[in-house]
């Protein structure tokens, strides 16, 4: 039934519309302008034609092309440079240099991007579409339609632009977020069964939906084509700079053997930047060039984190504590893997808090009963003596002080700073979240930057003495429709909103797999950590996809609060469950405009904040609302997700989703937020959740108890697992180093390593860590095995990463390994050489000042590399820091540290993978011998008891 104001509206502007006119092109050394006029009678399909476009097309490196359409008068919003920086602008000329080419005609104007190497091959990017159909077509949704205005011109009005882009016939499209995609990481491009992709941004505070908007906006994506005929693949990425609501839409007309890309934004301009790869990682890099590159992130924020919403006070937060390490692994426990001297001392963890903490659920507070500031202080300065963290949550939202003797500072010094965000009659905008009434920064007035720093701080110095901060609710999340301020009470601050757990809204569901006759109390399915009973193992149904909604109305009038063109926001009406989108930032700027930059602007004011706060350190801060730049401020979790295995599974094409868009420091909730868990879930989550960047146990409030340690196979699965995870850190810290420095994403898809095998590129059940890590865990079930694909097509020796055994290769088929619960899948790849830590201790901090350990898997003609970077882990910016790359040829190892940094732990022991023959002697700088095993079964040479300085080359022979 919505669809019919679409309709209405594409035929009646069908027959109309002319497209642009290419006029006045001039070319300079970076690239060219032009004007573009309309080229016939105004469409104003959702608005008002612009009359003059500029455009500017800039070479500005060998592989990025930069081309920007916008109204010539510059009316349109244009995301500003002191809000996201853009790259320098280029001093050398590329326009003869440049893998990209910009081709075009001139009327109508259309444009098209080749590649230079091959000027005839399909365009990476075609606005030329004229072979489909001029009639609209049916859409990919039961309520929509494409919107084919008479053969796909450029549209340019002030609150609707489309760009419509012809794509191969099935071609493999990776990004364009935030979401959790029913079609996996792959997204859906409308060939098969299912109708294609409508990828909607607009921020919106909701529970993880399946293929509808959510947290984040990021019009950025990958495409990596495969050539069938010489069987090779090439990636090219596109970002569109734009933070305007839009829909970005991927399908295959019917009968079409063309796929098609649609853009439809409600404002700002067409800012596009070209990236030429041609591998996926060098995408990503390129696009992390221009957006910004991740921040550093402190070495303990790889350590694992502990959080609920509903640890009502003080001490059952400390028994938490407490708990996990009564939970203990006692040292002479026999490790369940062979990476020598790989022991587990105890747990170790990052506490964090929820709203619990708040006084009236009020930003930058704590409850004087059960969270005594004092008491907080001294728990707080215990956990860093034991070198842990502790993390609070602040919420966008701050309460409308509104009884003069209740006072709340920051609201008060807020006010009187005017740092909210306002009506559009000057006044304040109140909305409502947690503590009632409230009101919102305006990260774009220039008071609000101290005014946040010193909350901040204050906080901290009331006792709260935080390591890092959880940013929640700021997509922003307002429970009114639009402002609640126009005749409201502000006196009764009642929030119309029953927390989960209290009565009137318990969190009753039944963990996913239950069964009453089988199960015992809490979850529990196994005895003995011995799965008794589960679901089946055959795929559970899916949740069904959001609906979306169409709100298009044929008015034509310049409307900021129902934009005509209705993006297909979950909520319906934009200012749904959010500000209202004519609330006004400083300088008059409609919340409409910038709505989806929101919670990025928050991070890094929160960023800048803490390296006030924490001069020297490194700002550690997770936050839900994301945006293009966001990872240079902030890591992200993949917010409220479901206890269910669907959700699981949908970890992985979200950790993947993030490394493209620059903020690799991300992961799920493990055992899942929303509902209750069970042992069996919990289990195989933990188990993954350790294998992905950022890893915390998050619970609801009201749902069964999920810490690892309420069940004793998840105990034992999640040891295992963090033991593992912490004798990789240096690898991973090494990974991050090459994110923060060349944007090169730590975790991978299979195919970005394997970029010509093309049954890996819809895999999405599996990962890599950096290059050598794969990854396999368990995503279903009562299952005790697991398939898996082991890239390389057999030319590839994979090993098993704790007994060192090689896993038979295979030529592209999955072959099935075995998974009880518990155990996790992790192979280590050939060629490779893994510094380790040896004994993974208490802290991060401790196992950091441990021994290292080193690990090689040789290649089949014997030879591996490897490297890691050293640093403090801490310092912001970072300081000294010492690489040591190890290179394994013709039975030698060389060990090389380049830098500054002193690396005071001692290289104890070395396994070599793959050593066809047992040596006669080993020997270090060609003549002391040293202590070794030979395991000819394994093909390891193992050297023991060795303390090496890491800061000497070394040189290391079995002969
Ligand atoms: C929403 C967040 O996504 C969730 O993680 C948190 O527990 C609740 N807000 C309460 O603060």
């Amino acid at each position: 039934m919505l669809i019919l104001p679409i309709l209405l509206a594409t035929t009646v502007v069908a027959s109309k519309l002319g497209g642009y006119e290419l006029q006045n092109l001039e070319r300079n050394r970076y690239g060219l302008t032009a004007t573009l006029s309309l080229a016939g009678p105004a469409c104003n399909a959702f608005g008002t034609d612009a009359s003059q476009l500029t455009i500017e097309v800039t070479y500005e490196s060998t592989s990025r092309l930069h081309v920007n359409i916008f109204d010539t008068p510059r009316e349109q919003f244009t995301i500003p440079e002191e809000v996201i920086s853009r790259p320098p602008r280029p001093t050398t000329s590329f326009v003869d240099s440049s893998d990209l080419i910009f081709n075009y005609e001139p009327s109508p104007f259309a444009f098209w991007i080749t590649r230079r190497t091959e000027p005839d091959s399909v365009p990476l990017f075609d606005t030329r579409i004229r072979s489909l159909p001029s009639t609209p077509i049916p859409d990919l949704t039961p309520n929509g339609t494409l919107i084919n205005l008479d053969g796909f011109p450029l549209v340019f009005e002030d609150q609707f632009l489309q760009l419509t882009s012809a794509l191969p016939f099935d071609t493999n499209i990776y990004g364009l977020g935030e979401a959790v995609s029913s079609s996996g990481f792959r997204r859906d491009i409308g060939t098969g069964a299912t109708g294609g992709t409508i990828q909607t941004m607009w921020a919106r505070n909701i529970a993880d939906p399946v293929d509808g908007n959510m947290y984040g906006s990021h019009p950025f994506y990958m495409e990596h084509r495969f050539n069938d005929s010489t069987r090779i693949s090439q990636s090219h990425g596109v970002f569109l700079m734009n933070s305007a609501g839009s829909d970005i839409l991927l399908l295959t007309p019917p009968s079409s053997n063309v796929s098609l890309i649609q853009y439809r934004m409600i404002g700002g301009v067409m800012d596009f930047y070209f990236f030429s790869g041609p591998d996926p990682k060098s995408v990503i890099e390129q696009y992390g060039a221009t957006i910004g590159l991740p921040a550093w992130v402190p070495a303990w924020g790889f350590g694992f984190h502990l959080c609920r919403w509903g640890y009502p006070d003080i001490n059952e937060t400390k028994a938490q504590v407490d708990n996990m390490r009564a939970a203990n692994i006692p040292l002479e426990g026999k490790p369940s893997f062979r990476v020598i001297g790989l022991f587990l001392k105890i747990w170790r963890k990052v506490q964090w808090q929820d709203i619990d903490i708040y006084h009236a659920l009020r930003d930058f507070t704590s409850d004087p009963v059960s969270f005594p500031a004092e008491e907080m202080r001294s728990f707080i300065r215990e956990l860093a003596l034991n070198n842990q963290k502790y993390i609070p949550i602040v919420d966008a939202a701050l309460p409308k002080q509104t009884n003069k003797t209740d006072i709340y500072n920051p609201y008060l010094k807020g006010a009187d700073l005017d740092v909210f965000v306002k009506n559009p009659d000057g006044s304040e905008y109140i909305g409502q979240v947690w503590p009632g009434y409230t009101v919102f920064p305006d990260w774009f007035r220039n008071t609000t930057q101290d005014w946040w720093t010193e909350a901040l701080l204050n906080w901290s110095l009331s006792g709260i003495e935080f390591s890092g901060i959880w940013l929640d609710m700021n997509e922003i999340a307002s429970f009114c429709t639009g402002s609640c301020g126009t005749g409201a009470n502000l006196s009764n601050t009642t929030v119309d909103h029953i927390f989960p757990g209290n009565p009137g809204n318990p969190v009753i569901d039944y963990p996913e797999c239950y069964d009453s006759a089988v199960w015992g109390p809490s979850g529990n399915i196994s005895i003995n950590g011995t799965l008794t009973f589960g679901c089946d193992s055959a795929p559970l149904s899916s949740s069904s996809a959001v609906p979306r909604r169409s709100f298009a109305e044929s008015n034509t009038d310049i409307d900021v609060n129902t934009p005509p063109y209705a993006i297909h926001n979950g909520f319906g009406p934009l200012s749904n469950m959010t500000l209202a989108t004519n609330a006004t930032h400083a300088g008059g700027l409609f919340d409409l405009e910038v709505h989806n930059m929101y919670g990025m602007m928050e991070e890094k004011a929160t960023h800048l904040a803490l390296q006030k706060i924490h001069p020297g350190k490194r700002p550690f801060i997770i936050a839900r609302s994301t945006f293009p730049s966001t990872g240079k401020w902030a890591g992200h979790w993949l917010g409220d997700n479901f206890s269910r295995w669907q959700y699981l599974r949908f970890t992985i094409p979200g950790v993947l989703q993030f490394q493209m868009f620059q903020i690799p420091l991300v992961g799920a909730d493990a055992c899942g937020v929303d509902g209750n868990t069970d042992e069996e879930l919990c289990n195989r989550w933990m188990q993954l959740a350790a294998f992905t960047p950022f890893f915390r146990n998050h619970n609801e409030r009201g749902a069964i108890s999920q810490e690892p340690y309420r069940w004793d196979s998840v105990a034992e699965a999640s040891r295992t697992a963090i033991a593992t995870r912490y004798s990789l850190l240096p690898y991973w810290y090494t990974l991050f180093a090459n994110a923060s420095i060349h944007g090169t994403p730590p975790v991978r898809a299979l195919f970005f390593e394997f970029p010509d095998e093309s049954e890996l590129f819809s895999v999405d059940t599996q990962f890599l860590i950096g290059r050598d890590i794969l990854v396999t865990p368990v995503l279903f079930p009562n299952v005790s095995t697991v398939d898996a694909i082991l890239p390389g097509r057999g030319e590839v020796v994979w090993r098993d990463f704790y007994t060192h055994e090689i896993v038979s290769p295979t030529t592209g088929s999955s072959i099935t390994l075995p998974a009880p619960l518990g155990h996790i899948n992790v192979h280590i790849r050939d060629g490779s050489v893994l510094l380790l830590h040896a004994e993974p201790a208490y802290t991060i901090e401790e196992t950091r000042q441990g021994p290292f350990s080193l690990l090689s898997s040789l290649a089949t003609n014997g030879q591996a590399f490897g490297s890691a970077f050293i640093d403090d882990g801490v310092s912001d910016p970072p300081g000294d820091n010492t690489t040591i790359t190890f290179s394994i040829n013709n039975n030698t190892l060389h060990i090389n540290p380049v830098g500054s940094f002193r690396v005071s732990q001692m290289l104890q022991d070395i396994n070599v993978l793959g050593v066809a023959n047992a040596p006669e002697h080993v020997l270090l700088q060609g003549q002391t011998p040293l202590n070794w095993v030979y395991l000819g079964n394994l093909r390891r040479l193992s050297i023991t008891n060795i303390t090496l300085d890491l800061n000497e080359p070394q040189v290391i022979q079995w002969i």
